[in-house]
């Protein structure tokens, strides 16, 4: 949200509903709201370090820790904090430890006083710093409302994560990181990612300690492809590959044509798991690594080549 961002509807609609007190409705009573505005009070639309300061309505802030499927146990934080909506809800609705990283000291100050009118200042910390400087890798839910570039600034960063984090943002997307999820309220779209594991390469798998065969993989972020060697010399196209954090699943036909179905999960350079085909009783255990290093989780597309005289 430049200036020219906020020749964008969406934009220009939330700061109009804001400035008019029907949107974006403040996380907090009014009578705290009130009191904490006495240290501050911000205006929607102020110019911020990277971006301006729009907030997030509160029911998109719900819908987007629920499309996290945030519980007490994640940590969550906000990259561009405002006034801490989105880690305060957090921690007050969700119950998660909460973190916002806000650039601008007297919006730092808001949020806190914020969050201790809410009774989570515990939980939900709000932090001066850059989102590009701090260190967030702990987090298992980051959320976010910036800009597309912002967004693909911090791509890798996010894609470094833990596998199995999951990123929410509001109004922007990753570029070519497709979405796993999105929800629209109101006309605004939040966007889930869920950090996939790193699964590309080639990998020695066995079925239940048996003979080793050659597991193929080629990722581009969560879309995966590729075979399985089902004898020497004979391989068969993956089907139906899901990948979701450290868990992929695929299947594959065997030598006579049957349906198998694995489920593994990928912790660095080793897999475990099961396969099975239809029917109860069928299932072995399934488990490998990976041969040489780990390919980086996306290609990025090969520049147009250059027109030339
Ligand atoms: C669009 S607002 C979103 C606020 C909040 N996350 C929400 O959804 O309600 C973006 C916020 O990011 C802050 N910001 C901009 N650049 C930043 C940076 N480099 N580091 C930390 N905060 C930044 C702005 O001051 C502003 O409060």
């Amino acid at each position: 949200m430049t200036t020219a961002g906020l020749r964008n509807p969406l934009a220009l609609a939330a700061l109009v509903l804001a400035t008019a007190g029907l949107g974006a409705v403040p996380a907090a009573r009014a009578q705290d709201r009130a009191a904490c505005e006495k240290l501050y009070a911000p205006s929607v639309g102020q110019s911020g370090k990277d971006v301006i300061w729009v907030p997030t309505p509160d029911e998109l802030v719900t819908r987007m820790l629920e499309m996290a499927r945030t519980t007490s146990a994640d940590y969550v934080v906000d990259l561009g904090a405002g006034d801490g909506k989105i880690p305060i809800a957090a921690a007050r609705q969700f119950g998660a430890r909460a973190k916002g990283i806000e650039y601008n000291p007297d919006m730092v100050k808001l949020a806190q006083c914020l969050a201790k009118a809410a009774g989570v200042a515990e939980r939900a910390r709000i932090v001066q710093g850059d989102i590009f400087k701090e260190d967030f890798r702990s987090a298992t839910v980051v959320t976010m409302y910036l800009l597309p570039e912002l967004n693909i600034r911090l791509r890798p960063t996010l894609l470094e994560m833990r596998p199995g984090t999951r990123v929410v943002s509001h109004a922007f997307d990753m570029d070519e990181w497709q979405a796993d999820e999105e929800q629209t309220v109101d006309g605004r779209t939040a966007y889930l990612w869920i950090v996939p594991a790193r699964v590309g390469g080639r990998w020695e798998v066995a079925e239940n300690g048996g003979e080793p065969r050659t597991l193929t993989l080629n990722q581009q972020f969560q879309q995966v492809t590729g075979s399985l060697q089902v004898r020497k010399g004979v391989s068969r196209p993956l089907k139906d590959v899901q990948l979701r954090g450290d868990e992929l699943r695929f299947a594959y036909d065997d030598e006579r044509g049957r349906r198998q179905r694995a489920t593994v999960k990928v912790q660095g350079d080793a897999l475990s798991g099961s396969v099975g085909g239809v029917g109860p009783g069928r299932t072995r255990a399934l488990a490998g690594r990976r041969l040489g290093a780990a390919p980086p989780v996306y290609t990025p597309a090969a520049a147009p080549a250059q027109a030339s005289l």
